[in-house]
């Protein structure tokens, strides 16, 4: 089909040339005797005049109707001064219409592509979605997507890294979310999981001896869904061998100021994407850091509200709720809203209370040090020495406001996390366009299950613990909790972009681990036996990353849901608008499958 140009291209360089477009009727305006069409293709708009001179074509765009689909020739000219549209990258130009004929025509569309600013119901979006797409904020999104991938892909390539694909067909593999099951007609009975992670494949490849490896592989969990969880979702993938921590960080550091180049490069595309500027290394902060001052392993970092540990002031007081929770093994934290007496009221208190109470907290209790003095109900429990140490340990000054939280380390840290989270959005501490990167390392090795009344591994059973075996021993004895991972998270603006670790490759190292997690021998032959077995043929030292893809382009786009960067998303509960899927199938499908189902057919 013949076609010289893309229409968002065009510019006063091109004006007398004769031209061959096509496209979608984006847009139209009848002036009189002028018929005007904004017409579309995935580069962009071009405005394109009939006159009313030729009486034929005139009327031959008259019938034209938003997204109809039409080839057109004509000719380059400049607009006068007056007609320029600053707003369009075309706009000094427009085409003056010789010929034109529709290649399609088109129902009118369940929401107007060319209206930006009205959202329409996500569920018309998403039953639409090819329409959705056409609009070019998800256009734009998509081409960013695009770019970003293809910039992680060569940056590995030229590190000598290889993509390799692994089975969807698979077993269960040890991420800790639901699977999904398929079940095999031909071994009846029989189910495949589709995998949470390529994770066992790529440790067997590095058995194989392929070094680096790399795959943008899709992943497959059965969890409840939020704004940056899907059922299946993009993983950048990686695994090295001959490798520690510090190689897997470096790596990782070294691609994305890579990438960020790349798109820097084009940021003319990206205008409104905020592409960060980024100072290397990224900044580490322990797990016990993270908790201790953030109240997450997740930390934002964007404003302070900082967790001030208080336990060693208040052990002593005569409040109890205080005394006791540090008597009992676990801290006082408060955090001090700068200036809050100006922005939050007794509702907005209560509020936060109640939002504590959620996160697990037993209460939220505030001091509020108004000029007239400190307005608290638990003030009065403490001697002025006590709250002098208080308010100089969380630097509280006149108009500030101190939220308490008093229980066990994870507990008070995780409330206080979230009050942290709160405040923030309310007070609207957070900066836009600040992209803090950062890692968080020495991870728990293990941590324990109330449910299951036993120690369980905190990532998976093959992530390598910190120190020898005789270390793991000794500590597991004194105290498990104590025992660290060499595993590490990656974060941007409190928000978890990936994870990984080193895994254990002897299997002397997997046996002791196993065994401190109650697996029996069996139990752990039938659940990753390939890989036990796999290790006893001279598996390398190894250790790799997964990067969730989704949301770092959502975080970079700027968007709020991973579903605006993925071109056919699922609904938050798992559903298809667009296909219907899931569905039903037909009683002769489960019968081949020799499944019987008890409900919803
Ligand atoms: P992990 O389970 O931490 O690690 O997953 C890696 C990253 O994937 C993203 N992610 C998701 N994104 C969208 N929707 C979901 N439901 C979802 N679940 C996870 C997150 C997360 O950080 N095999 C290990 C990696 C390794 O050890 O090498 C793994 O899968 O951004
Ligand atoms: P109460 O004596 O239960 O009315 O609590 C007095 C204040 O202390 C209230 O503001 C409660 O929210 C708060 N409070 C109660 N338990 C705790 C706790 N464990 N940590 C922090 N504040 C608490």
């Amino acid at each position: 089909m013949k076609r010289t140009h893309n229409n968002g291209q065009l510019n006063l360089s091109n004006v007398d040339q004769e031209v061959y477009l096509v496209g979608w009727v984006h847009r139209r305006r009848d002036h009189g005797g002028l018929i005007f069409i904004d017409l579309r293709d995935r580069s962009g708009l071009v405005q394109i005049v009939f006159r009313a001179e030729d009486k034929e074509l005139h009327n031959e765009a008259s019938k034209l109707r938003a997204e109809y689909v039409i080839q057109i020739q004509g000719k380059v000219v400049a607009r006068a001064e007056s007609a320029i549209n600053k707003d369009l990258k075309t706009g000094e130009i427009e085409v003056v219409v010789s010929h034109l004929e529709i290649l399609n025509t088109s129902k009118t569309p369940p929401f107007e592509i060319a209206d930006s600013t009205t959202e329409p119901d996500e569920m018309i979006r998403l039953k639409y979605r090819y329409l959705d797409l056409r609009k070019e904020n998800m256009r734009e999104n998509l081409v960013f997507r695009h770019k970003i991938i293809k910039a992680m892909a060569d940056y590995l390539d030229q590190e000598d890294f290889l993509e390799i694909e692994t089975p969807f067909l698979t077993k269960s593999t040890p991420e800790g979310a639901r699977d999904f099951l398929v079940p095999s007609r031909l071994n009846p009975g029989k189910f495949y999981a589709l995998p949470q992670s390529p994770q066992l494949f790529k440790q067997l490849l590095m058995v194989s001896g392929m070094e680096r490896y790399f795959q943008v592989v899709r992943c497959f969990r059965d969890e409840d869904l939020r704004a940056d969880r899907q059922p299946e979702f993009t993983q950048l993938d990686i695994e090295m061998s001959f490798v520690a921590v510090d190689d897997i960080i470096n790596l990782i550091e070294s691609m994305i100021k890579h990438t960020l180049g790349m798109l820097a490069k084009d940021i003319d595309k990206y205008r409104g994407k905020h592409i960060p500027e980024i100072s290397l290394p990224f900044p580490r902060l322990s797990w016990h850091d993270a908790m201790n001052r953030y109240g997450t392993d997740k930390p934002d970092t964007r404003f302070g509200l900082e967790l001030v540990d208080i336990s060693d002031l208040v052990k002593n007081s005569k409040l109890t709720i205080f005394s006791k929770a540090v008597s009992v093994g676990g801290v006082v934290k408060c955090i001090n809203v700068k200036g809050g007496e100006s922005f939050l009221s007794r509702t907005d208190l209560e509020k936060l209370e109640a939002s504590a109470k959620l996160l697990g907290a037993k209460g939220l209790a505030w001091m509020v040090l108004s000029p007239e003095g400190v307005k608290s109900p638990i003030a009065k429990f403490f001697t002025e020495e006590e709250l002098k140490s208080i308010f100089e340990k969380a630097d509280a000054k006149k108009e500030d406001i101190l939220l308490f939280a008093a229980d066990k380390f994870d507990v008070a840290c995780s409330v206080l996390g979230g009050v942290r989270l709160e405040v923030a959005k309310k007070l609207e501490l957070i900066k836009k366009g600040t992209f803090n990167f950062l890692w968080v390392v020495d991870f728990p090795l293990f941590e324990y299950s109330e449910t299951e009344k036993r120690w369980v591994s905190r990532h998976h059973p093959f992530t390598a613990p910190q120190g020898d075996q005789a270390h793991v021993e000794k500590q597991f004895a004194d105290d498990p909790s104590k025992l660290r991972a060499q595993a590490y998270d990656f974060v941007l603006n409190g928000v978890e972009m990936g994870g990984g670790s080193i895994r254990i490759h002897r299997t002397d190292m997997q046996a002791q681990i196993f065994k401190i997690l109650g697996f029996t021998e069996e139990e752990a032959k039938r659940r990753f036996g390939f890989l036990l077995e796999a290790l006893e043929y001279g598996a390398p030292p190894h250790g790799g990353i997964a990067l969730g893809l989704d949301r770092l382009v959502m975080m970079l786009a700027g968007m709020d849901s991973i579903r605006e960067v993925i071109a056919f998303p699922k609904t938050q509960s798992a559903l298809c608008p667009l296909t219907g899927a899931p569905d039903i199938v037909d009683a002769h499908q489960l019968k081949e499958l020799f499944i019987k189902t008890s409900g919803g057919i």
